[in-house]
């Protein structure tokens, strides 16, 4: 039988590589009844290097089948992150006989020496040349890159945002056909603890209860990111074609995500139009501070789930809403409910319905008004709560009513000593909607995601248990309702 996702650290709903070194995901684009994840790839390797678009296609945005990697390093230059774009009105010329090009931006990345190179696809993706005139952008710089480029409807012309990442200022680019670039704007914000600026993202995203739409422009940071190490933050404003002119106060710095494995996400080009959804954006699941480190193998790596982005109009301005993308729920199954307020009961009625494992998804509602509640997942040992000499290993999620704090603490989730920065407990602030707090938890085999008030905050840490700590236990005086949903692997 075919071994290659079912190891016990393989996640079994959030991709993965069948081998090696993933980082970046890059170029998200659907095209012909096709969603299309290249990434940041080592075809060689368990470790970064030798930087390559790997691919990966799907047709529902959750099940993912690998292809052969799609664009390889050349002797001197590696393929470092960017994006890519299906040209319907071939501006770029490179369409042969009808056929619609995919183009892909990327950065080139040399030793001293980073710029911007296309190329281009007229198989849906599966082989691709690379421009004879490349690169189409340099400044001749050592550090410049990761292009995300987009076609600007009102003006008719694809705009690219590149980044001095040092110097932490976003470039705003136009341009015709892909080729020829002209530098529109500049953003920059005194404001950002990172000490350098990588992978930026802009989108236009509607407003929850309002015909309006605005723009976001996200940015992953090298460093001083929520919980430590890498992360990313985002500034909402308006986008005329030219530059971002941000809306946000500057002051602190507003997280994208408050755990500690969340980099580096873009959202995808040329989606279907359905209703008034929002962007849908998808992370490498790591951080730089380990991610050479991690446990798993034969593959190191691995994406976050989709997240459809929006925002909510607040007194003070607009915030960034997440939530899982619909198209997941498909995945889920037998629910384990249960309403009440007796913690012990509810343990009691988790251990008779055998409800454990490491692939489900865990929704619970807490009286914000009670002491700390929540719940240890991937606990070793049983439900009940006795001690046993392997008990001990759990991650345990949860609400501090006295901090307004919703937590991720993962010291005791398995194997955390691989590199000092891994182990801790994550924060993040969380005010209480109507005196309640709710919980939607995603638990996979190396990885848990939390979407607190419909995706007010969100928390995403990779975890590493053993494969036997599959435990669910609750705590606390202010549970009211508990879901707790299988979630199927995507893979055969
Ligand atoms: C972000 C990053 C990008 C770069 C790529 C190289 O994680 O450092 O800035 O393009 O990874 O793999």
């Amino acid at each position: 039988s075919d071994t290659t996702y079912k190891q016990p650290l393989r996640p079994q709903y959030h991709f993965s590589p069948r081998t090696n070194w993933i980082n970046d995901p890059n170029g998200l684009v659907y095209y012909d009844a096709e969603y299309h994840l290249f990434f940041q790839y080592n075809p060689f390797g368990i470790r970064w290097g030798h930087m390559t678009w790997g691919h990966a296609i799907s047709r529902d945005l959750v099940h993912w089948q690998e292809l052969p990697p799609a664009i390889p390093e050349e002797a001197s230059t590696m393929i470092f992150s960017g994006s890519c774009v299906v040209d319907k009105n071939n501006t770029s010329g490179f369409g042969r006989d009808g056929r619609v090009p995919m183009v892909a931006i990327y950065t080139g990345a040399q030793k001293d020496h980073q710029s911007q190179h296309i190329a281009y696809s007229l198989d849906k993706g599966r082989t691709w040349t690379k421009y004879d005139a490349n690169p189409v952008v340099d400044l001749k710089k050592r550090d410049f890159r990761d292009p995300k480029v987009f076609w600007h409807e009102p003006t008719q012309k694809w705009v690219m945002v590149v980044l001095l990442p040092t110097e932490k200022k976003a470039l705003f680019y136009n341009s015709p056909d892909l080729k020829k670039w002209t530098k529109t704007g500049e953003f920059t914000a005194s404001d950002s603890p990172a000490t350098i600026w990588e992978c930026p993202d802009l989108v236009e995203v509607p407003v929850d209860g309002t015909t309006e739409r605005k723009w976001l422009l996200l940015l992953s940071m090298g460093s001083n990111g929520a919980a430590g190490g890498s992360g990313m933050q985002y500034y909402i404003g308006r986008f005329d074609g030219t530059t971002f002119i941000n809306e946000s106060k500057l002051g602190a710095p507003r997280f994208v995500d408050w755990g500690k494995d969340y980099y580096a996400a873009i959202s995808f080009n040329n989606l279907p139009s359905r209703g008034n959804r929002g962007a849908v954006s998808i992370g490498w699941m790591n951080n730089w501070q380990y991610a050479n480190d991690i446990p798993t193998t034969p593959f190191r790596g691995a994406m976050t789930l989709p997240r459809e982005l929006r925002l909510a109009k607040k007194a003070g301005g607009y915030e960034l809403r997440q939530k899982p993308i619909q198209e997941l729920k498909p995945l889920l199954g037998v629910p384990f409910q249960w309403n009440g307020t007796d913690v012990v009961q509810l343990n009691q009625s988790v251990t008779n319905a055998n409800v454990s494992g490491d692939t489900y998804m865990l929704t619970m509602e807490l009286d914000a008004t009670k002491p700390g509640s929540g719940v240890r997942v991937r606990k070793r040992g049983d439900s009940s709560g006795k001690t046993t000499a392997q008990s001990g290993e759990e991650t345990v999620i949860g609400y501090d009513p006295a901090k307004a704090q919703v937590y991720v603490d993962r010291t005791r989730s398995g194997q955390v000593s691989f590199k000092e920065e891994f182990s801790g407990r994550f924060v993040a602030p969380l005010q209480p909607q109507n005196g309640r707090i709710s919980l939607q938890i995603w638990v996979d085999r190396s990885s848990v995601e939390v979407f607190a008030n419909e995706g007010q905050a969100t928390l995403t840490n990779q975890i590493f248990p053993s494969p036997d700590s599959r435990g669910i236990e609750f705590f606390g005086e202010g549970l009211l309702s508990v879901v707790i949903r299988p979630v199927e692997p995507i893979w055969k």
